[in-house]
């Protein structure tokens, strides 16, 4: 059997990976990266290369890397065309894990933020598993995500005492999500949804690239804030060529 690790390294600086990450980082024989091509995505490989140098050494472990398939824009259904793309990674991967670890090696991925949250590597080595039966053993090591930077940033819990909250897309929240809710937490947006909603009574608690040397934070009631906001998302874009953001919408009492 092989084993691989999922390794959480949390949303960005090498400050938030956890000691058990570290010790899946020390005892990991080979990892392996996915590189995608397009705006932002080598920042997002530096990241990683950036925490296996400090806690390897640089050029002291053993990396495979690959081009990610790109992903198909979705025209009809969204969720055939991801299953689609995970299951070209998923042959990708496994012809990697098959070519380059060996019978009772470790192999690694890093996972930005936490794998389970709006991340798709675990589904991905299931199809690995389930295409290549009783070979590759998967160990998830859990991390800081996004949504709790965010948290921990404004000083702000993710729902009232006792109440709950709902955690959703861009995708979703345009389609209605946040009706009812109290609490929403918006990932996978970078395109000011927040802005194409119905204020009601939302504050909004905002950040972009948590953890990193270009975090911004802003909060405010959205009917106020949202115009301002849409566009330092706009300008932000434009400077790095890429944004990754996140929001809470909290209805006030
Ligand atoms: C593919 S999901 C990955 C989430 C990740 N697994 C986590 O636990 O945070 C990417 C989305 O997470 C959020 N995100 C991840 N890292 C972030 C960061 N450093 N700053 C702000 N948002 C971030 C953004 O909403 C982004 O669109």
């Amino acid at each position: 059997m092989r084993r691989i690790r999922l390794i959480g390294m949390g949303p960005g600086g090498p400050e938030f990976l956890t000691a058990q990450a570290v010790e899946a980082l020390r005892d990991t024989d080979v990892f392996f990266l996915l590189e995608k091509q397009g705006r932002g995505k080598e920042t997002l490989g530096d990241a990683r290369r950036k925490i296996l140098d400090l806690h390897r050494g640089p050029g002291a472990y053993r990396i495979v890397t690959a081009e990610s398939p790109p992903r198909e824009k979705a025209q009809e259904d969204y969720l055939d065309v991801v299953a689609d793309w995970h299951a070209r990674k998923a042959e990708i991967l496994g012809a990697l894990f098959e070519e380059h670890l060996a019978e009772g090696e470790t192999g690694g991925v890093l996972v930005w933020g936490d794998p389970a949250l709006y991340d798709s590597s675990i589904a991905i080595l299931r199809r690995v598993q389930a295409q290549h039966p009783d070979k590759f053993a998967i160990e998830v090591t859990p991390a800081v995500s996004s949504l709790h930077l965010l948290a921990a940033r404004h000083a702000i819990s993710l729902h009232d005492i006792g109440g709950d909250f709902l955690v959703t897309t861009a995708r979703r929240l345009l389609a209605g999500g946040a009706k009812g809710q109290d609490s929403v937490a918006v990932m996978l947006d970078s395109n000011a949804a927040f802005a194409k909603i119905d204020p009601e009574n939302f504050d909004i608690f905002w950040g972009a690239y948590l953890g990193t040397d270009h975090e911004i934070l802003h909060a405010g009631p959205l009917k106020d804030i949202a115009a301002e906001l849409a566009e330092t998302v706009r300008r932000e874009k434009e400077r790095h060529g890429w944004i990754l953001d996140i929001y809470l919408l909290r209805r006030r009492a």
